[in-house]
Parts: structure tokens; sequence; C-alpha cells
């Protein structure tokens, strides 16, 4: 299997950023337990800031790909444009959050991601990114 792990704004931060929230591991580290657990797995991993950058990168790989992890961060919740990007395309969409974003401020119930998405999984802390791979083997 092909899957990507694309991760949107602030999550370059990982381990330094608000840790209470988002945990003191780097993504790269847990990036590297994930391709340890998953021999099988082709697992690709893209993380950008830039709005436009994320809609290439679905774009890319979203005719190709057997699955899109995606963690849009702060996106999530205002791009219309990301929202688009996953209509557009035939790979399936697992939409990602390390927090639960319900249990936070008002504007983080808000997913443009979400309608869009064949999954959403969130609040397990990075452990989220584990159980979005392992959604692909149920079938
Ligand atoms: C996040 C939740 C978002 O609300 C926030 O903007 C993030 C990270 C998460 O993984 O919990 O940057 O997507």
């Amino acid at each position: 299997k092909k899957l990507i792990i694309i991760n949107g704004p602030n999550l370059n931060l990982l381990g330094k950023r608000e840790p209470e929230i988002y945990g003191s591991q780097t993504f790269e580290d847990y990036l590297e337990i994930l391709i340890n657990k998953y021999p099988k797995v082709e697992l690709d991993y893209f993380q950008s800031n830039i709005e436009g950058e994320l809609i290439d990168k679905i774009q890319e790989t979203g005719f190709s790909a057997d699955g899109i992890i995606l963690n849009a961060a702060a996106y999530t919740h205002t791009s219309v444009g990301i929202g688009d990007a996953i209509k557009a395309i035939s790979t399936p969409v697992i939409e990602v959050h390390i927090s639960n974003t319900f249990s936070r401020e008002e504007f983080r119930h808000q997913s443009y991601i979400s309608p869009n998405a064949s999954g959403v999984i969130l609040g397990f802390g990075l452990k989220s990114y584990d159980l979005a791979i392992e959604s692909f083997f149920n079938d």
C-alpha cells in the first residue's frame, strides 16, 4: 500500500509547540516508529505551512496513492480550497487531528475536511496517525 501523511501549518514544530496539547515527541521521531511498524506500507510524508503547497500535494498524490492521511491543522477550520481539493481527487482521505478539536475552542469545531473525508480520527495524540494507517487494512 502506498500512503502519504500530509501535515499542515505549525506541525513542523511538534515536540516544542504547546507540548501540553500536542506532546513532546517530534513528528520525525514518530514517523520513524510508524515506518518500522508498517514495513509493507510505502509511507510518504509531506509538511508545509503554505495552503497552496498542501493543495498541490493533494492534487499530486490524489490519483495514485492508496490513501492520504491529512492533518490540515489550522487550515482544517478555514480552507475551502483544501476541502475542494479533496472533492476533486479519487484517493480516499482520512482526516486526522492530534488533539480532540471538539473539546477545544468553538472555532475548531468547524472542519472543511470532514464532509469530504472517508473517515476522521482525532484526540488520540500522535497515535491518531497510527490508527489512520491501520484503517487501510480493515478491508
Ligand atoms: C490540530 C488541531 C487544529 O485545531 C490546530 O490548528 C492544529 C493541530 C491537531 O492535530 O490537533 O494546528 O490539527
